[in-house]
């Protein structure tokens, strides 16, 4: 490393985030291209996450990162959305433009694409993908599958209205399939991606069997020690294989990378520690 000075200092701003890997995964990153710049994490309580941010820039910083629950609240905050982030009404990545502006950016979406095509193998062109829940996170995420073209992309909702709406705001970019989880339609699905939060209670949703074949390989965008509700019960199924979301994690953290120092860092070492031990 030859820079000196102190350090470009970034951070993830979000209640709760002291069980971030974010910091380790940057951190990383940093040491392997050689970059000069440190990477902490700020829990900021409701009702400061404006303040604290602006202040965040004002002193210096060079770039957020934006974690649950202000990722919305960040693309309000914004000067300036990337065509991703408008999209997906979200904002997970900060940056400063020359003249001082905050610009908004999103990467998770093409994160899951990375982990999904590049890490896993699975390239979504002409497949059948099929992604339950129609909230937050699946709004992120419905601009870059698309752009990927599957055969046939289905959004599965426990209130289908939601969904259905969801659908209505992306039709632009390519065609949508609505329906409940018990309604799906009855043909397996090459891909399957759990959106939902009901994991965060224990559940998984009630999901046609006839959605899951021995080709399936079905994908939970949370990330833990050990299975999921969902991947437990994607295995349980009969599907091909299930995974979580370790690799979306790394993928969206190393395009973030690439959006604020004009690099992209290789991901595989870091994801192998990640997933090592079972995880
Ligand atoms: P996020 O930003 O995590 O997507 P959200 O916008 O609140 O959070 O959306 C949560 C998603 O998980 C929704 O699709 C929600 O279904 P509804 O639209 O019907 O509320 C879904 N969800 C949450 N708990 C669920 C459960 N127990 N079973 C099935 N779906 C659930």
């Amino acid at each position: 490393m030859t820079a000196t000075g102190p350090p470009d200092r970034y951070a993830l701003m979000g209640h709760p985030v002291s069980h971030s890997w974010s910091p380790f995964i940057h951190g990383m990153f940093a040491r392997a291209t050689q970059q000069h710049m440190q990477y902490r994490l700020i829990d900021v309580e409701p009702d400061r996450f404006r303040a604290e941010a602006v202040q965040f820039f004002l002193a210096g910083g060079s770039g957020l990162n934006i974690t649950v629950p202000y990722k919305h609240a960040a693309a309000e905050l914004v000067n300036e959305l990337t065509p991703r982030a408008s999209e997906a009404r979200a904002v997970n990545t900060i940056h400063t433009s020359p003249a001082s502006e905050l610009i908004g950016d999103n990467t998770d979406g093409v994160g899951l694409v990375i982990d999904l095509e590049q890490n896993l193998g699975l390239p979504l062109a002409g497949r059948r993908v099929l992604i339950l829940g129609a909230g937050g996170a699946t709004r992120g995420v419905l601009g870059p599958l698309l752009a990927r073209h599957p055969a046939v992309l289905a959004i599965a909702n426990r209130t289908v209205a939601r969904a259905t709406e969801l659908a209505a705001e992306f039709s632009w970019k390519g065609p949508i399939v609505v329906s409940g989880f018990e309604t799906v339609e009855p043909r397996a699905f090459d891909i399957i991606v759990n959106a939902t939060s009901a994991s965060l209670d224990g559940a998984v949703p009630p999901l046609a069997q006839a959605a899951i074949g021995p080709a399936t390989v079905c994908y939970d965008m949370a990330y833990a020690k050990g299975d999921t509700p969902f991947t437990a019960w994607a295995r349980a199924r009969g599907a091909a294989a299930s995974y979580k979301g370790w690799g979306m994690l790394v993928e969206q953290a190393a395009e973030s990378f690439l959006v604020w120092r004009g690099i992209r860092p290789q991901t595989r070492h870091v994801l192998e520690l990640l997933t090592a031990n079972g995880r």
